[in-house]
Formats: C-alpha cells, sequence, structure tokens
C-alpha cells in the first residue's frame, strides 16, 4: 500500500508528500486498505471454522483504526480497562473481547465484567480467585481460559519471547491440568478455553505450530477430565517484514495450516494479531533538519526521535528509511538521529540510505505497530498528529498535540 509512482512515495492513491506540506512532520499515516486487507485474510482463511480475530488493541489503539476493524468484524484482544474504553469508544462489540494480562486489577476485572465481555485469559489462580469473587458480586458468570506456558522458545528479541517457562506469563502448562480441576469449586467462573501467547515478530512460525499442539493436547486431557472446553485461543506473534526483501510469513498460509489442524478436533479458535495487522500498514514520516558530519560519521538530523518511534532504540530494530521523493545523488552512509537529548536516540544507524539535504520528507516504514501506542512526551515534544488513507482520500484521526496538551490537569 505504500509504493512509488515515478519518484514519489504513494500511500494507496495519495502523494505522502502531499500530507507531509498539510499537516507538518513528524506524523504516522496507516493505510486503511493495508490493514482491512490483513484482517480479511486472517478472517477469511479461517473460512466456516468456528473462529474470532481479536486484534490486539496494544499494537496500535487509535480509535479511527479500531472503528475500522470494528466495522469488519474484528474482536479485540486487551490488557487493560483503558484499552477496553477505546474498544467501546470505537463501536467495538465487547462479546468479542478478550482480557490478557499477568496484572489486571479489580476495578478493570469489574470494568470489563459490567461489560460483558467474552473471556478472561487468566495468568495466575489468585487471578481466577479474584474474578470468581468479583463476578458473584455482579450476580454473573464470567467465561474464562488459563494462559498456559507452553515452554517453546519463540526465537525473537528476549524482550518480545513470552513462552518459556523462565517468563513472567501464563501458568506452566505441566502444572494447567492442576489448575483446571481446583478451579472447579469456582462456581461463578467457567473455564472454557486454554490460551497461549509465546511472542511476538515470529518470523518462523514452527514455534507456534508446536505450541498449537501443546495447548491442544492439554484442551483434550481437559475434556477427557470432564472439562467443558470450548475454545482455544492461540495469541498473536506473526511477524513483518522490517528489511527490504526480508520473508515474513504468509497470513493465509499459516492460517490455513491452524485450519488443517483444528479443522475436527470441534474447538473454536481464536488469535489475538497485533503487528500483522497493522505494521506494515503505517509509516512515520519526518523531515531532514540537518546534515552534520563528525570526524567518524554523518549523521542525518531529522524531526522525528526516540519519543515518536522508540523500537529502534528499545529493541534495536530496524526499519527501513526511504524519500518521499527520490532522487538522483549517490546514497551516503549515515546514522538517522532525531533531537532528544540522548545517544540513544536514533531511528538507524549506520544506514546505507538516500542523499537528502535540509528539507527533504522520509518515511520510516514499517511503523503502524507499536509506534504510536509507544510515544511519549519526552523532552516535552508533542507527540505527532496520525491520519488515515482511504483510497484517494484521507484525514487526521489525532491531531497534533499543542503544548497545552503537555500541561494538561497540572498545576504549578
Ligand atoms: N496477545 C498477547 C497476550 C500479547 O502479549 C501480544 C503482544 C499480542 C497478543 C500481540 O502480538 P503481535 O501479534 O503484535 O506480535 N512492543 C514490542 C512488542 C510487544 C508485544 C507484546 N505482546 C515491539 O515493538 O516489538
Amino acid at each position: 500500500m505504500f509504493a512509488y509512482s515515478a519518484s514519489d512515495l504513494y500511500c494507496e492513491s495519495v502523494p505522502l508528500a502531499d500530507i507531509a506540506h498539510r499537516v507538518g512532520t513528524p506524523a504516522y499515516v496507516y493505510s486503511s486498505q493495508a490493514i482491512l486487507g490483513n484482517f480479511r485474510a486472517y478472517h477469511e482463511a479461517f473460512g466456516d471454522l468456528p473462529h474470532n480475530v481479536c486484534y490486539a488493541v496494544k499494537a496500535n489503539g487509535s480509535l479511527a483504526i479500531l472503528a475500522l476493524l470494528a466495522k469488519a468484524g474484528a474482536g479485540f484482544d486487551i490488557v487493560s480497562g483503558g484499552e477496553l474504553y477505546r474498544v467501546l469508544k470505537a463501536g467495538g462489540d465487547p462479546a468479542k473481547v478478550v482480557f490478557s494480562g499477568v496484572g489486571k486489577t479489580a476495578d478493570e476485572v469489574e470494568f470489563a465484567l459490567e461489560q460483558g465481555i467474552h473471556s478472561f485469559n487468566c495468568e495466575s489462580e489468585a487471578e481466577l480467585a479474584l474474578i470468581d469473587a468479583l463476578a458473584a458480586r455482579t450476580g454473573r458468570q464470567a467465561d474464562a481460559a488459563i494462559r498456559v506456558n507452553p515452554d517453546v522458545d519463540a526465537a525473537t528479541h528476549p524482550y518480545i519471547s513470552t513462552g518459556l517457562r523462565q517468563h513472567k506469563f501464563g501458568i506452566d502448562i505441566a502444572e494447567a491440568d492442576g489448575v483446571y480441576e481446583r478451579a472447579r469449586g469456582l462456581r461463578n467462573l467457567a473455564l472454557r478455553g486454554v490460551s497461549c501467547h509465546i511472542g511476538s515478530q515470529l518470523l518462523d512460525t514452527d514455534p507456534l505450530l508446536e505450541a498449537v499442539e501443546k495447548v491442544l493436547a492439554l484442551a483434550a486431557r481437559l475434556r477427557a477430565a470432564g472439562h467443558d472446553i470450548r475454545h482455544i485461543d492461540l495469541g498473536g506473534g506473526l511477524g513483518v517484514a522490517y528489511h527490504a526483501g526480508e520473508e515474513a510469513p504468509q497470513i493465509r498460509a499459516f492460517i490455513a495450516q491452524l485450519r488443517e489442524r483444528l479443522k475436527d478436533t470441534g474447538l473454536a479458535v481464536m488469535v489475538e494479531p497485533g503487528r500483522s495487522i497493522v505494521g506494515e500498514a503505517g509509516v512515520l514520516l519526518t523531515r531532514v533538519l540537518y546534515r552534520k558530519k563528525t570526524a567518524s560519521k554523518d549523521f542525518v538530523v531529522v524531526d522525528a526521535a526516540m519519543n515518536d518511534l522508540i523500537r529502534p532504540s528499545l529493541y534495536q530494530s530496524h526499519h527501513e528509511i526511504i524519500p518521499l521523493r527520490k532522487s538522483e545523488r549517490p546514497p551516503i552512509v549515515a546514522d538517522v538521529v532525531g533531537p532528544v537529548c540522548e545517544s540513544g536516540d536514533f531511528l538507524a544507524r549506520g544506514r546505507k540510505m538516500a542523499n537528502v539535504v535540509p528539507g527533504d520528507y522520509l518515511a520510516v516504514c514499517t511503523a503502524g505497530a507499536y509506534g504510536f501506542v509507544l510515544s511519549s512526551n519526552y523532552n516535552a515534544r508533542t507527540r505527532p498528529p496520525e491520519v488515515l488513507v482511504e483510497g484517494s482520500t484521507w484525514r487526521i484521526v489525532r491531531p497534533r498535540e499543542t503544548y497545552d496538551d503537555l500541561i494538561r490537569g497540572e498545576t504549578p
């Protein structure tokens, strides 16, 4: 959905330079066609297998994106009361919401119960007891799944790998049978599912399939023991191509494999994809402020910084950086850095890139997931606007913050 036509980079049918001129930089721009295309790839590949594609709100919680997905029939995976609030404001159906996370508070659980969400993915026995007690108070029975830790190595960045025994997530799959057994006594909790999530940005799907086998084996044991298990939730995790030419898993092909594996189990299946729906659907536009040469390096100083996109600084992640207008000048090798006062503030290091001059615009690619949501006001920088492109039209779905926004609610 982002491609050059002649020398200009377009998002769908809109030249990105038009947006940059009108809204200024830095700015996030999302392609609605890309987002919907990815969602439909999941939804359609499941076919007639009972399923619920619960978009992981944490990847990008922009109301406009949630609304697009809600209209297309998506469910939502949330990890906080705030994310549930966003889903509701965007017109999402609470009956298709699953609540994940290792540290749900009582307030959040109550809010979710009041709204009638589909299911809680529980991560400890103490949490099961809390949800049971709060459900009793509201006079409802809460549907829940236990998130098991299947002890498989997701082979991804250590900060976003979650499925090994040493991680804080889930209940060790070896102990799960006992936990389901003890939970029978919780009258206001209906344990109807088994869930897992082994990590994010997985470029190899074998660990996911290994986890599926373990989860299915557990579900079969639980059913044999008389538990009314109706669904499995396989979490998110499919990776996207951050490097030009990198091969990322194909959504349709992966889901077709899952479907084959699940079609005779009688279980409904849920997935919680985030990055693979919005990652490649977004770019961060930025403008070159200065070129600067030191004895050892060439720097391109741009107006976007680690507060706008923290992934390179936090996970050493690579994002392609390409010009909005191609030039004939020979490429350079440079560090692309922002105005924040830290050496850790960089978008790329030692990067072969376009030979830009001050005033030129660049697109930091594959920034739709874990981009804006992880942005901050560090250095009292206003957060960038978000723009949604739909065909040949576009609109600002969140304006650039103002200085007043920066101090809202504060008293001197
Ligand atoms: N479900 C659960 C329980 C999760 O913890 C996550 C992501 C997802 C679903 C969605 O995973 P995805 O399909 O997006 O891989 N900030 C990091 C990524 C953190 C992922 C956290 N959990 C980054 O920028 O790479």
